[in-house]
Parts: C-alpha cells; sequence; structure tokens
C-alpha cells in the first residue's frame, strides 16, 4: 500500500524539525529550541535526529550551539520533500513510496478506490515505468524523480493536447530560473539539456462522450541519476542534470517546486489565462526553433522546418514551397533539408 505523506505522528516529527533547521539562518538550532517549538522532549528530538541519520542526513551536532543538516538525501526522502512541501504552504496530498509499478498505474488505482482529487503520486523507483507511445520508461535509477498529478479536469478531451506542452514549458522556466538549468523544451513535451533528454511527460485521461473525466500527467525528471549505468542505448539520447552540470541536486526541494509550479500552471490553463505565458515561454526555451526536422503523422513522413507552436500546442513546420502545416501528436527528430513531404 502506497503511503500518504503526511499520515504517521514519526514522520510529521521529522519533517518539523526538518522545516526548522531549513528555515533556521544561522543553521545551528539547539535542541532545547527544536524541542519546546515542536512539543516533544530532547530525549524524542535526539532519537528521531538518529533516524534521520539512517534515511541519508548527515546531521552536525556542536555542544552548546545544537545541530545542524550538512548533507541531505541525494533520492526522495518523504520527511524532506514533506517539510519543502510545507515550506511552499502546499497542501495538496503527496502520496509516496519508496518503489511502485508506474505513478501513473497507482494514480489509476486510487482514482478506483475513490481518492479524492486532486492529487501526487511520488516514488524513487518504478518496475514498470511507462513512456508515450506504449513504450517502457527507464526507472531503476533512484536518483531521478517519478511523479504523477492526477487532476478532475473542467476542460474538453481536445485541450489535453494544449496541456502536455503547456506544463512542460514550465517545468522547463522553473529549472532555468530557479535551478540554472539551461534545459529547452522539444515539442510536444520533452526536455532537453544539452542536446540529450532529461525528462518526458506522459498525459492519460479517461473520457466520456466530450468530457474528460480524469487527467494523470505524469513527469519523469533525471536529476541526481547516473547515466553510466543505465541501459547502452539510453545513454546516447538521454542524460541526468547531475552528469552534465557536475554537481548533485536538492531532488526533493527540486520535487516540491515541480508540485507547486504543476498546479500553478494547471490553475492558469483551467481559468485560460496562460496564452500569453505560453508564447513568451515557448519562443524562450525551444530547442527546434529554425530547426530542419523529420516527423510522422500517423504513417506519413512530414519534413519541414520547425517555427514554434500554435496556441493549440501544434508544431508549426514550413514545409518546401512555404506551405504552414501543424503537426497535432508524433514525434520529431532533427534531419537534414532533403525532399520534404
Ligand atoms: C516519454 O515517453 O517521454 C514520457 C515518459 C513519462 C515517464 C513518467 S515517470 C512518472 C510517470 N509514471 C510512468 O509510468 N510514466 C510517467
Amino acid at each position: 500500500m502506497a503511503t500518504s505523506l503526511n499520515n504517521s505522528t514519526f514522520s510529521n516529527i521529522n519533517t518539523n524539525i526538518l522545516v526548522k533547521m531549513l528555515q533556521t539562518k544561522e543553521k545551528f538550532v539547539s535542541g532545547a529550541l527544536l524541542a519546546a517549538d515542536i512539543g516533544v522532549s530532547r530525549v524524542s528530538i535526539h532519537s528521531h535526529l538518529e533516524q534521520l541519520r539512517k534515511e541519508g542526513f548527515a546531521i552536525e551536532a556542536i555542544r552548546n550551539r545544537g545541530y545542524r543538516v550538512t548533507k541531505l538525501p541525494i533520492t526522495i526522502q518523504k520527511d524532506l520533500l514533506n517539510a519543502y512541501l510545507k515550506i511552499l504552504k502546499i497542501q495538496t496530498p503527496v502520496i509516496h513510496l519508496r518503489e511502485m509499478d508506474s505513478t501513473q498505474n497507482e494514480a489509476e488505482r486510487q482514482i478506483s478506490n475513490s481518492t479524492t482529487l486532486p492529487f501526487v503520486v511520488i516514488t524513487g523507483k518504478q518496475t514498470a515505468g511507462r513512456g508515450r507511445h506504449g513504450r517502457s520508461w527507464y526507472s531503476k535509477d533512484s536518483g531521478n524523480l517519478y511523479a504523477s498529478f492526477a487532476f478532475r479536469p473542467n476542460f474538453s478531451p481536445k485541450t489535453i493536447l494544449t496541456i502536455t506542452p503547456w506544463l512542460a514549458v514550465n517545468l522547463c522556466h522553473l529549472l532555468n530560473e530557479e535551478f540554472d538549468i539551461p534545459a529547452q523544451v522539444k515539442w510536444p513535451n520533452d526536455l532537453i539539456l544539452r542536446g540529450k533528454k532529461i525528462s518526458g511527460m506522459l498525459a492519460e485521461s479517461r473520457i466520456d462522450m466530450d468530457h474528460t473525466r480524469d487527467l494523470i500527467f505524469g513527469i519523469g525528471l533525471n536529476i541526481n541519476g547516473n547515466p553510466e549505468t543505465w541501459p547502452k542505448e539510453l545513454q546516447s539520447i538521454a542524460t541526468s542534470m547531475t552528469y552534465e552540470m557536475g554537481k548533485s541536486f536538492n531532488i526533493n526541494q527540486i520535487a516540491a517546486a515541480i508540485i507547486k509550479t504543476i498546479f500553478h500552471a494547471y490553475h492558469e490553463f483551467s481559468e485560460n489565462t496562460f496564452l500569453d505565458k505560453f508564447n513568451t515561454f515557448w519562443k524562450k526555451y525551444d530547442s527546434l526553433y529554425d530547426q530542419f526536422i523529420t516527423g510522422y503523422h500517423g504513417t506519413l513522413l512530414i519534413k519541414g522546418t520547425a517555427k514554434g507552436i500554435s496556441e493549440a500546442g501544434k508544431l508549426k513546420l514550413l514545409q518546401e514551397g512555404g506551405t504552414l502545416r501543424l503537426m497535432e501528436v508524433g514525434e520529431v527528430s532533427l534531419s537534414q533539408p532533403v525532399t520534404q513531404i
């Protein structure tokens, strides 16, 4: 069974300790202050700190000064993620398990079990991670992020094609602005770093007639993973943030920031106030702009020069003879300009 991040008293105390430590400017926090603030004994604080150490935190203790965190886990750790969610004032339920088949599947199961929407499912490892077009998503590396967001949308099924690039470009903006990662978007919803994929997104929905019953939006983001341990065929096309930037990242802080960003962007989309930002962001981060590319529309091979995306999230392709063609779904890759179709 998956556990909700905020369902255990023990975990809550760990989270409160971490919130206090992360927020304390002086960095050292005394045991007495922690105990008084959280409302437990100093002995209890001591045993919680011991438990956090076992979970991968390095916590320094200095007599007469107190405690400070000197190293954070580089994989998803529920108390730390919860601490960042608390700092960002995010109250959406986050369901966490160290390992699961797929966060998309778990979100589906939760919906079938009548869990209230919206919610987030997050894990450190997937045994059956799923990608677009029925492919699998390599998910053995616990340094990476695997998360799904479940929504009850108020928009029509057609708009789902627009929301995925919109959420992708928001994630790209977050990585650039907050974490200094020069990521770019590759239509429709991949994130690229230095020419290789660092993130893929998968939107799945159940539709009744022209009504979207629910939407599950999944993100795989390669943060602290080590591509050298991944399958060979993946190493030539995918990478991680840590591998490219030469340092490890605070995955729990990034996960909390992503949750905040996705909910905010989803809200803007629902309110239909997203278009100006969509255009600005896409222009800024578009990795394909003015590149000659090849793609498939069903089985039809299409070639042309990428010219950004339409308001509906379709890829604009300038074809030989000056025709502008809109690609709705599919996959594209860079290619040499030969005969166009
Ligand atoms: C792609 O093919 O580019 C999309 C990959 C989406 C992977 C994520 S990982 C979290 C969520 N759970 C899954 O099984 N898939 C998505």
